[in-house]
């Protein structure tokens, strides 16, 4: 087994007599793309917000690379390399592609934005860098040709990959994709999985996924761990997943 990433270890949240994650163990290793996956309600987003750093745990303890990271803010853990996907709504819908990208790439400098302001040379070496970075990141996306498009005015599927393409601006190690394939066309899905497999795979960049199209998952991920209230009941690689049965009965229990 190749390291571990990401290490969850006895992690609880609670909201007020509610277990939303409830001693959750789980090991995301070094590589991997792995599925989160389980009904609704099941706490996968609150999973998401307590590595995130936006909530802070009951109890239990999150390690990134060897490094507790517990109770550290959200700035502190996206420094490390912990990034999670911008919602497509986050995006500045009257400017063009390039401009969005622009625009992510001068807040994750605001150390630098003092200098720039003073030093216009430095400034607009920056510009310069943060463009051609712009521009390989679209292209390795496959819409480096929608640049100068208005984002209002791009479909569905490549606002969601303009999303992915901004979380890559931060230069993750870890990405944390929550629902990436909702509201695609079948066209869209099939798009979006090879570009998130690039990404592992030319990038080495460890990948979580929280998603309900089980097609996909099973597709896309190598290992899958799935939860239900808060706790995990089920992990392995797909074709295991696919048989287990308290799986089938928590997917089946659900409607
Ligand atoms: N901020 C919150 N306040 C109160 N309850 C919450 C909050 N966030 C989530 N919950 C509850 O915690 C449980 C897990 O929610 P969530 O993590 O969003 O599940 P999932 O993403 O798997 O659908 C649900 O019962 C939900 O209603
Ligand atoms: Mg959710």
């Amino acid at each position: 087994m190749t390291n571990p990433m990401l290490e969850l270890v006895g992690l609880r949240k609670n909201f007020g007599g509610l277990m939303a994650v409830d001693e959750l163990d789980l090991v995301v290793r070094s590589g991997e793309i792995l599925g989160l996956i389980g009904p609704n309600g099941a706490g996968k987003t609150t999973v998401y917000n307590l590595i995130s750093g936006i909530y802070k745990p009951a109890s239990g303890k999150i390690i990134f690379q060897g490094e507790n990271i517990t109770g550290l803010r959200p700035d502190q853990v996206a420094n490390r390399g912990v990034i999670r996907t911008f919602q497509i709504a986050s995006l500045f819908k009257e400017l063009s592609v390039l401009d969005n990208m622009l625009v992510a790439f001068h807040l994750q400098s605001r150390a630098g934005f003092w200098r720039s302001m003073l030093n216009s040379n430095y400034s607009r070496h920056e510009e310069k860098r943060f463009r051609k970075r712009a521009l390989e990141i679209l292209d390795f996306m496959g819409i480096g040709s929608l640049k100068h498009e208005h984002t209002i005015n791009l479909p569905h599927g490549h606002q969601v990959t303009l999303g992915l393409a901004i979380a890559l601006a931060a230069n993750p190690r870890m990405l944390l994709l929550d629902e990436p394939l909702t509201g695609m066309n079948p066209e869209e899905v099939n798009t979006m999985v090879s570009r998130v497999k690039q990404i592992n795979q030319e990038q080495g960049i460890t990948i979580i996924v929280v998603e309900h199209n089980m097609r996909a998952v099973m597709e896309l991920c190598h290992r899958i761990a799935v939860i239900n209230f808060g706790k995990k009941i089920a992990e392995g690689v797909p074709d295991h997943i696919r048989q287990n049965h308290a799986v089938i009965e928590a997917y089946l229990g659900e409607s």
